[in-house]
């Protein structure tokens, strides 16, 4: 997550899904709450002729019944009710990489079924209830750019946040807004339990600027810094627009080596299979 807009959110997620399914053999189901779509689109996935996508973790009308979701449903009854409880996900080419698509309805969320007493709580309560999330050793959910009813949902959702941050003095701005959102979180949606992991520096380079906001991010997230700084790497953007991941379409890049490193980090960090 991050509010600034072409940060690398997509890039790292796409890749480091890319990279437990490929080279750990993890199951990996990967979820974008962005309405550009564009997780699905740089893994090679027709957003726009996806049948399911992400709006069904936010609107009930599509899911029926909330109450019934955790309940097996009575044989014979048609299959609507077991539909429900499970997520809109789809396998992607990559195998053991499913994923939930988005595209432009997402942005239609805000506006839905507006007297809900609860509207940010919404993913929350929809992933807790889904059948089948426990078979995936990670969920990584990709957010969008700004701040709204859609990242509310995702920061309520999860319990680890990985905010990658681009070496200029306006990414660092954006980052203490995060932060307070965050901990607004904690605080008002009672969700003490959600940290921040890691902090990613992206679009590195030899500059002094650069230098200065790296060790700005180091004395400001002393734990959550990531060892690894991705640098500025041609490759990436252009395994992406061919819907590739970096690992299969430049696999010695350097690029490649950077993203691999966040995915081995991320995977130290994080507790694999541990329950919510
Ligand atoms: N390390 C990198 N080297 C070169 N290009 C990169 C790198 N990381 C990301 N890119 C490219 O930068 C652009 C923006 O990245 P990306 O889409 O991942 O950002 P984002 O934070 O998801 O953007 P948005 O806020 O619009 O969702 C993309 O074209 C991507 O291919
Ligand atoms: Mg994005």
């Amino acid at each position: 997550m991050n509010e600034k807009g072409g940060s690398a959110k997509t890039t790292l997620v796409a890749s480091v899904a890319a990279y437990f399914a490929l080279r750990r053999g993890l199951r990996v189901l990967a979820i974008d709450m962005d309405p550009q779509g564009q997780l699905g689109k740089v893994l090679g996935v027709d957003v726009r002729r996806a049948r399911r996508t992400a709006i069904e973790l936010l609107v009930d009308s599509v899911l029926g019944d909330d109450a019934a979701l955790d309940r097996p449903s009575p044989a014979g009854s048609g299959s609507s009710r077991a539909a429900t409880a499970e997520l809109p996900w789809a396998p992607t080419r990559i195998p053991h990489l499913d994923i939930v698509v988005a595209n432009k309805s997402l942005g239609l969320a805000p506006s839905l079924e507006s007297e809900d007493p609860d509207p940010t709580g919404r993913m929350a309560r929809r992933l807790g209830a889904a059948r089948g999330l426990d078979a995936f050793d990670f969920v990584l959910v990709d957010a969008p750019p700004s701040f709204g009813m859609l990242t509310l949902n995702v920061l309520r959702a999860v319990d680890e946040v990985v905010i990658p941050v681009p070496l200029t003095f306006l990414a660092l701005d954006g980052c203490a807004e995060l932060l307070r959102t965050i901990e607004s979180v904690r605080t008002r949606y009672r969700h003490p339990a959600l940290r921040i992991t890691m902090v990613v520096p992206v679009f590195h380079r030899r500059t002094r600027l650069a230098r200065e906001i790296l060790e700005s991010l180091h004395q400001n997230f002393p734990k959550e810094i990531a060892q690894t700084v991705v640098g500025y790497h041609v490759k990436i953007d252009e395994a992406q627009s061919r819907g590739l991941s970096i690992f299969e379409y430049a696999p010695k890049d350097r690029g490649a080596d950077a993203l691999a490193a966040v995915a081995r980090e991320l995977e130290a960090r994080a507790p694999v299979g541990s329950p919510r």
